[in-house]
């Protein structure tokens, strides 16, 4: 990635820093890497000094004399001659699930000793909560650790396994993520090296194999989460094409498909939201081929840039978060960086639609009537429920490739928050088996769905239309989510379709301990661990 793409006049300001380099004998290296930071690259210094840490994770336990560490965590104890166990023992009350303590000058090699808690041994699949409850806390440990670490400038730290490798690297690696390529660099999270203790394992290849694959696990999501963080002025329809094509390139074959081509589709809908801005819409075409098969598995993500809500004009109030509104297309970029990156024997295409929702004097009006790419009319009541109508033509689209399976995500409605709030993605499926799927690799990732219906009491809703086949609202505020889902439903033959409406779980503001404040990048890794799971599956 070059900082090229994140600037509209980026090899311009490049020759610009250049010259006034020169004029002003500035080093250019050292601008550059201001740059390179402003684009999200962290670079090692070899001339820092680091400081090591290490974390060490325990299991809840009511004694006041002994400690029960993990595997790991033993060794290390051994090796300090049982110093860590001395001190923790040193105070009365037994750690809790989710606490730490921090010990300093135990060990030689390390500046820092942290100690997680990682909850109660054996704790699995919890039903009430549909969540694997040692993997969770396990993440939720070592992400608190890391940043402990890191706030006390420890920037070189392992981390234990505790017990579930992948897990583990995906608690750190998601937690240390931030998005303050934009500040000034003091006011930047430090860079911080992380590593899987494994010098005790019994098999170190498995265990720095399963590291990785939590580690690409996170990557994906942080993709997800920085472009659905950037600021919509430097994150154009364009501008995103830009980078997904700079990430994905050399794994996945990108187009960039413009304006003349959706006009070519017939693809009226799409194109209805993206006549009031003064950027081009783009649509993007994208595939991983990991086998060879004549259905893949389609993907496809709402990507607008940004949502004023048009005519139909949305509150100023909190407007900004609707730079996050091509959270759809930002978790299939994410998914699919991950995918490729595992190599995983699967093929998988990926549409997403691209544009602006804002209200001009070009800008589609209330009450106008606008026609879908399978020919179908839509009344479009209100400009601000435009996710359906981007999302209309490009699952038309996707149709087209025999897929054996249409997943969709978008931050579609309000009514999902309201409904499910951050605790888990809005599901709508016509696949019992396609759900079961889903459901079992949310467990997985602790990155929670659930089931809503698609009853045709939704699709009467948005069929009782005057000028249209449709309309883009249902005429009252109820059911908001599942009249959505019925409308896109009008625009899928497939019998396995799922669609995910994610606008509750779009930002997380502390309700996941690791993720921190920001733009979440939900449900990134559940759809890679389905993607995983139907991979296994020699079909697709
Ligand atoms: N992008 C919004 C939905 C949204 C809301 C996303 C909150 C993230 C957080 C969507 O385009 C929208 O405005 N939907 C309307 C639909 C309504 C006009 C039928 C809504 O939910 O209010
Ligand atoms: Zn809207
Ligand atoms: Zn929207």
């Amino acid at each position: 990635m070059s900082f090229r793409f994140y600037f509209h006049f980026g090899s311009m300001a490049a020759s610009i820093v250049k010259r006034v380099s020169r004029v002003k004998k500035l080093n250019v290296s050292h601008i550059s890497a201001r740059y390179k930071l402003l684009t999200g690259f962290r670079h090692f210094s070899t001339s820092k000094q680091w400081n090591k840490a290490l974390v060490l994770g325990v299991y809840e336990n009511e004694s006041t004399d002994s400690i029960d560490f993990t595997g790991t965590a033993r060794k290390f104890d051994e090796k300090a001659d049982g110093k860590i166990s001395q001190l923790l023992l040193t105070v009365k009350k037994p750690l809790k699930c989710g606490k730490t303590r921090t010990l300093h000058a135990v060990d030689p090699e390390f500046s820092s000793v942290l100690v997680t808690c990682i909850g109660k041994r054996g704790e699995g699949y919890d039903e009430l909560e549909t969540v694997d409850k040692g993997r969770e806390s396990i993440r939720a440990a070592v992400a608190k650790a890391v940043l402990q670490l890191r706030e006390l400038g420890e920037n070189e730290i392992e981390v234990d396994s505790c017990g579930d490798t992948e897990a583990s690297a995906e608690g750190c690696h998601l937690a240390l993520f931030s998005y303050d390529d934009l500040k000034a660099e003091k006011s930047r999270k430090p860079a911080v090296r992380i590593s899987c203790a494994t010098r005790y394992s019994q098999d170190k290849n498995s265990m720095e194999k399963e590291w990785r694959k939590g580690a690409i696990l996170a990557e994906g999501q942080n993709l997800s989460r920085r472009l659905m963080e950037m600021p919509a002025n430097l994150l154009t329809p364009t501008k995103f094409a830009e980078i997904v094509k700079e990430q994905l390139a050399d794994k996945c074959e990108v187009l960039v498909r413009d304006k003349d081509w959706a006009e070519s589709m017939k693809m009226g809908s799409f194109l209805s939201v993206a006549r009031g801005s003064v950027e081009p819409p783009v649509f993007l075409e994208i595939e991983y081929k990991g086998r060879q098969s004549d259905s893949p598995l389609a993907l496809v993500g709402k990507g607008v840039t940004f949502d004023t809500g048009g005519i139909s004009i949305k509150p100023s109030q909190g407007m900004d978060a609707m730079r996050g509104d091509m959270g759809g297309a930002a978790c299939v970029a994410g998914s699919l960086l991950s995918v490729s990156k595992l190599q995983l024997p699967v093929h998988v295409k990926a549409f997403i639609p691209l544009c602006e929702n804002m209200p001009s004097g070009s800008a589609t009006k209330p009450g106008d009537v606008v026609t879908a790419m399978n020919g179908k009319t839509i009344q479009v009541d209100n400009t601000d429920a435009e996710g359906r109508l981007i999302l209309a033509d490009a699952l038309c689209y996707s149709e087209q490739f025999n897929p054996s399976l249409i997943l969709d995500m978008a931050t579609l409605t309000g009514a999902i928050d309201v409904a499910l709030g951050a605790g888990a993605a809005g599901v709508f499926t016509n696949s019992e088996n396609m759900w079961n799927k889903l459901q079992k690799a949310s467990v997985r990732s602790g990155d929670r769905v659930w089931r809503m219906p698609l009853f045709n009491h939704y699709t009467k809703k948005i069929t009782e239309c005057q000028l249209a086949d449709l309309n883009n609202i249902g005429g009252s505020r109820s059911g908001g989510a599942c009249t959505a889902a019925a409308f896109l439903k009008e625009f899928v033959n497939n019998k396995n379709w799922l669609h995910l409406d994610i606008a509750g779980v779009m930002s997380n503001s502390g309700d996941v301990a690791y993720l921190g404040k920001g733009m979440s990048g939900r449900p990134t890794r559940t759809v890679i661990e389905l993607i995983n799971l139907m991979s296994k599956e020699t079909k697709n």
